[in-house]
């Protein structure tokens, strides 16, 4: 089409009523846009697809949430962006409880493309015309601020289309350039339908040459397969994103993200397929004053027995801090209860090494989950040098072994960039 001018008009449909369950779009559609001609694309908000589709549920948004995800996929705070059983990835599961009446959520479509099909199809048997229709929904995307509308549905339209081999201006060609002209569509519809006024819908006119015969394979074309995904783990970010944390703001800790930090710590590798590992959380600050008061007394006993001024032990015990300023205290014990007896001294420290580095490796899995979660945390020596005092106060059960402490609680600041470390430095290769 080089050479060529090319325009496209967007116009919002105004004048829809509000949809309720069983509503006959095609014929509230026609009725809105009598002048639908061939080619168009109906542009769809998926909001009237499901009210009209009975998907609006009087529900507990959170529980709704569930319901709908089949995979999180990232998590901040109270904000879950999650995969659907449609293969979509959203925040909140794609459900959405503005436009509603107090108390009730929208769902997403059980099928958009069975629904964009319908819609296509209910509109040719009115119009006589063959249309496209793209149903949208609003998403967010990772690394760009704000969001735009998407297609989750589609029908009778070419969803994407592959540049790959054609030329580009300089002859070269083009390798990996597909556009994603169905959610170009769905971006471009957003720019008149507006969210709190009655208009759902938007027609495009002037790409006919998307338009199909078939209905196609539908939006779901537009979803990539996990096996291509390169951000599926948000790998690299994951293990950067935790840094010892030493000052904390005053808000409290979410326990949610502390049960999936302790289920992140549970996933560690451990000697004879055993989980040796335990967790004492200290929610109550009297808990958590009595435990460093007790420890406080300890250190400072072993200061004044090593000849230190009340001076220097002052300066000394000052390091403790951190976790006085901690909203949260963890403290990870090592329960080596599947250890087996040695009756000499070298297997039986082989024995207990195994089980202190598996405690090391449930307690990275910890912190590296609280941070993904925006939770900074320290750990530290403090417990392993007074085990029983530290015991003895936590009242904790016959055979756990308390591993240092953490503390937990959102960062005062963001943490200084990691010094850079060569690999190379660390290893030997042979
Ligand atoms: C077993 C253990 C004990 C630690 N004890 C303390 C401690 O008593 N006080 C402290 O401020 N940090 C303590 N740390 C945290 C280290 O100082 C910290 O991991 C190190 O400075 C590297 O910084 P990063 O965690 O941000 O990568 C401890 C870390 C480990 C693994």
């Amino acid at each position: 089409m080089s050479g060529t001018m090319s325009q496209i008009t967007v116009t919002g449909v105004p004048g829809l009523p509000e949809i309720s369950p069983g509503a006959d779009l095609a014929r509230l559609i026609s009725d809105a846009a009598p002048g639908l001609r061939d080619g168009d694309i109906v542009v769809v908000t998926s909001k009237i697809i499901s009210k009209a589709e009975g998907r609006v549920i009087r529900a507990d948004r959170e529980r709704a949430i569930d319901g709908e995800t089949v995979r999180v996929v990232a998590r901040r705070g109270p904000t879950r962006i999650a995969e659907t059983r449609h293969g979509l990835v959203l925040a909140a599961a794609g459900v959405d409880s503005s436009n509603t009446a107090p108390g009730t959520v929208v769902l997403l479509p059980e099928d958009p493309d069975g629904s964009a099909r319908r819609l296509r199809k209910g509109l040719a048997e009115r119009h006589g015309v063959r249309v496209g229709v793209v149903i949208t929904d609003t998403m967010g995307r990772p690394w760009r601020i704000g969001q735009t509308d998407a297609a989750i549905g589609a029908a009778g339209l070419t969803p994407l289309r592959d540049h790959r081999g054609q030329a580009d201006t300089f002859g070269s060609p083009l390798e990996v350039t597909i556009a994603a002209v169905g959610d170009e569509i769905a971006a471009a519809a957003d720019l008149v339908k507006e969210k709190t006024a009655q208009v759902p819908v938007a027609i495009v006119r002037g790409l006919a040459r998307l338009v199909t015969e078939a209905d196609g394979p539908g939006a779901a074309a537009l979803i990539r397969p996990a096996a291509e995904d390169m951000f599926r783990l948000g790998a690299a970010d994951v293990l950067q994103a935790r840094r010892t944390v030493r000052e904390f703001t005053a808000d409290p800790v979410d326990s949610g993200a502390v049960r999936r930090a302790i289920a992140a710590a549970l996933t560690a590798p451990a000697p004879h397929h055993s989980q040796p590992w335990r967790f004492a959380v200290l929610e109550s600050p009297r808990a958590r004053t009595a435990l460093l008061d007790d420890m406080l007394a300890a250190w400072t006993a072993d200061l004044r027995g090593d000849g230190f001024t009340p001076e220097q032990i002052a300066r000394r015990t000052r390091r403790g801090e951190p976790l006085r300023r901690a909203p949260l205290i963890i403290v990870p014990c090592l329960v080596a209860e599947a250890a087996h007896p040695y009756p000499d001294q070298r297997r039986s420290a082989a024995e207990r090494a195994m089980f202190l580095v598996a405690m090391g490796a449930a307690v990275q899995n910890l912190l590296v989950a609280l941070a993904v979660d925006g939770l900074g945390s320290c750990w530290v020596s403090s417990t392993l040098f007074c085990p029983q005092v530290a015991a003895g106060s936590l009242g904790l059960p016959p055979g756990w072994e308390p591993m240092g402490a953490v503390g937990v609680g959102h960062p005062a600041a963001p943490p200084p960039p990691r010094p850079e470390r060569d690999p190379g430095s660390f290893l030997m290769t042979l």
